[in-house]
């Protein structure tokens, strides 16, 4: 079994890395593969509505030009996939929302590719707009039929400074119950 983590924010290693890697490390002390990739400084664009993906069927995107077929195989060879964004104006960053469009129009050309992997999300805010955005990553999983795992508590931390949530502690525990689910259903699975 291997975990992603995709980190959107466009801080490296800041409080959405530091609620990712609460959940993959809970996950490695029960044998899960753990990998967390971060998005920050590097360029990603929006789909292009040319459709080719769903002609050419290739499991790829036609527009070649960026990070997006990189994630994209990536998710695909995970079967847990943590999408990890902080609260831009109350909703996830323009570079998952980049990601989740194409990767929903790839995976649906090619029969579901994503179809049945474990999803869930991992957002951070200051102060609000982090059910929102939660929100708009689980209708993304859900469109794609996987399977949304539930924590104690939705998955979001408070912070607004680099390393703040850290001072979070609820949200830090629900972080950890979500990984004792993730992990419970991930060898329910296997
Ligand atoms: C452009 C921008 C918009 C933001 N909008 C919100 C918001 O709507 N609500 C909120 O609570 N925090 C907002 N924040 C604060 C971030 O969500 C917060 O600092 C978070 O901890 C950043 O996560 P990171 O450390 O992983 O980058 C915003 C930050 C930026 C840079």
């Amino acid at each position: 079994m291997k975990a992603l983590a995709i980190n959107a924010s466009a801080r490296k290693d800041s409080n959405t890395a530091i609620m990712l890697n609460k959940v993959l490390s809970e996950l490695e002390k029960d044998g899960i593969e753990k990998e967390l990739y971060q998005m920050a400084g590097k360029k990603i664009h929006g789909c292009t509505a040319c459709y080719k993906c769903i002609s050419n069927k290739d499991k790829r995107c036609a527009v070649d030009d960026d990070i997006f077929n990189e994630c994209f195989e990536k998710m695909v060879n995970s079967d847990i996939i943590l999408l990890g964004s902080p609260i831009y104006f109350a909703d996830i960053t323009p570079e998952l929302k980049c990601l989740i469009d194409r990767a929903g129009m790839v995976a649906r050309a090619n029969d579901f590719l994503l179809k049945r992997k474990i999803g869930a999300a991992v957002i951070v805010n200051r102060r609000a707009g982090g059910i929102h955005g939660f929100d708009s990553v689980n209708h993304f999983f859900l469109i794609e039929q996987m399977i949304v795992v539930g924590s104690s508590y939705w998955n979001i931390g408070i912070g607004r400074n680099k390393g703040e949530v850290e001072k979070d502690e609820e949200g830090i525990k629900t972080m950890i119950d979500l990984a004792h689910n993730i992990s419970w259903l991930a060898k329910k699975l296997k």
